[in-house]
């Protein structure tokens, strides 16, 4: 079956179905793998140094020639500048931003993601080098400020998501979005099976963007035991905290968390300078220490039953979005006029 919906066209893919960035988790191998089988893939750069982020493109040009993208998690500071202290954060630092952004543009990279708010002047920037510029919103509004801003795309994150994501249900979000915009939408959270794809795009979505279900397969660079706490865990076992950056940011519920609902988080960025200066995100999602470090992960978590290659995980999402649509179509058809 041929699919063709706004994000095929705007980035030459056979499915709509992108591979979300995850920092510290979404390496080039597992953009690359994503991007071979026809779907999206995506390098989570935070965290990584500027040589670290262009060895890991080199291993997706060298493993693909299909469209690939690197997701930043810059917040927009306005004219705000870093003090030495918080020099070792990318949220922070504006001259590590620019490193980062020169590598992407010195690379060609096909397609730039910005996590947080999209800064003025960012997407024509990108457009200058050729780059498609998306960027996660969590409202209707947010969306209209980035399709101002020269976003190609907005990706619309429901509260159902891991990692940083707001209050609005998805299935609120994606339609509330789609009737405001005139750019293709793609929808994330908790969309981790083809039965979700689906019923993302009858809600007026033209793409998907997947999180916590790639982060089971065996291409993510994390610890087994991240794995492991996906498979395993039920949809009510994960919270939205302050606790990893000082924004809403939805986690593995542990000890952690736990300890974080008795003590007040600082405001952002000041919150993830101390969680990166204390290494907790590395400790946690590298090292697997799942009971005392932040663990993002989505509500998605109890639908993800095994660790799977990531061509199996998108064949599956491909596979089960068809089917789930000749089902609709079925039981739709054969209520008509009974
Ligand atoms: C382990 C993990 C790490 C994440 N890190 C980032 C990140 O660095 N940048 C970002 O834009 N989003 C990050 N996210 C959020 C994802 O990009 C995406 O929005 C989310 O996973 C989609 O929801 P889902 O997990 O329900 O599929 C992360 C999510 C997870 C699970």
């Amino acid at each position: 079956m041929t699919w063709r919906t706004g994000i095929t066209e705007l980035l030459g893919v056979r499915y709509p179905i992108m591979q979300a960035g995850m920092g510290v988790a979404a390496g080039g191998r597992l953009a690359a793998a994503v991007s071979n089988a026809g779907g999206v893939g995506c390098i989570g750069a935070s965290r990584m140094t500027p040589e670290e982020l262009d060895r890991e493109i080199a291993f997706v040009q060298a493993a693909t020639s299909a469209p690939f993208g690197v997701d930043f998690l810059f917040p927009d500071l306005g004219e705000r500048t870093a003090s030495p202290q918080e020099g070792v954060s990318h949220a922070v630092d504006p001259k590590l931003r620019a490193e980062m952004l020169a590598v992407t543009y010195r690379r060609r990279v096909p397609l730039i993601v910005y996590a947080m708010k999209l800064p003025a002047g960012a997407a024509a920037e990108a457009h200058e080098h050729g780059i498609t510029v998306m960027t996660l919103v969590g409202t209707a509004r947010h969306a209209v400020r980035a399709q101002q801003l020269g976003a190609d795309a907005v990706i619309a994150t429901g509260t159902e998501a891991g990692g940083h994501t707001g209050a609005v249900a998805l299935s609120v979000l994606v339609p509330a979005v789609a009737r405001e915009v005139g750019i293709p939408v793609v929808a994330a959270g908790g969309i981790a099976t083809g039965a979700g794809v689906a019923a993302a795009l009858a809600l007026g979505a033209d793409g998907v963007w997947v999180g916590t279900r790639f982060l089971a397969t065996r291409e993510s660079s994390v610890h087994d035991d991240v794995r492991k706490e996906a498979v395993a865990r039920t949809e009510d076992q994960t919270v939205i905290s302050r606790a990893l950056s000082g924004k809403t940011c939805r986690l593995a519920t542990n000890d952690f968390t736990a300890y974080w609902t008795t003590h007040e988080p600082r405001p952002f960025p000041q919150q993830a300078v101390e969680i990166n200066r204390q290494g907790l995100v590395l400790k946690g999602l590298r090292d697997g220490d799942v009971v005392s470090s932040p663990i993002p992960l989505g509500q998605s978590t109890a639908l993800v039953d095994s660790v799977e290659d990531a061509a199996t995980v998108l064949a599956d999402l491909v596979g089960g979005a068809e089917r789930a649509v000749a089902d609709l179509a079925g039981r739709l058809g054969s209520g008509v006029g009974a």
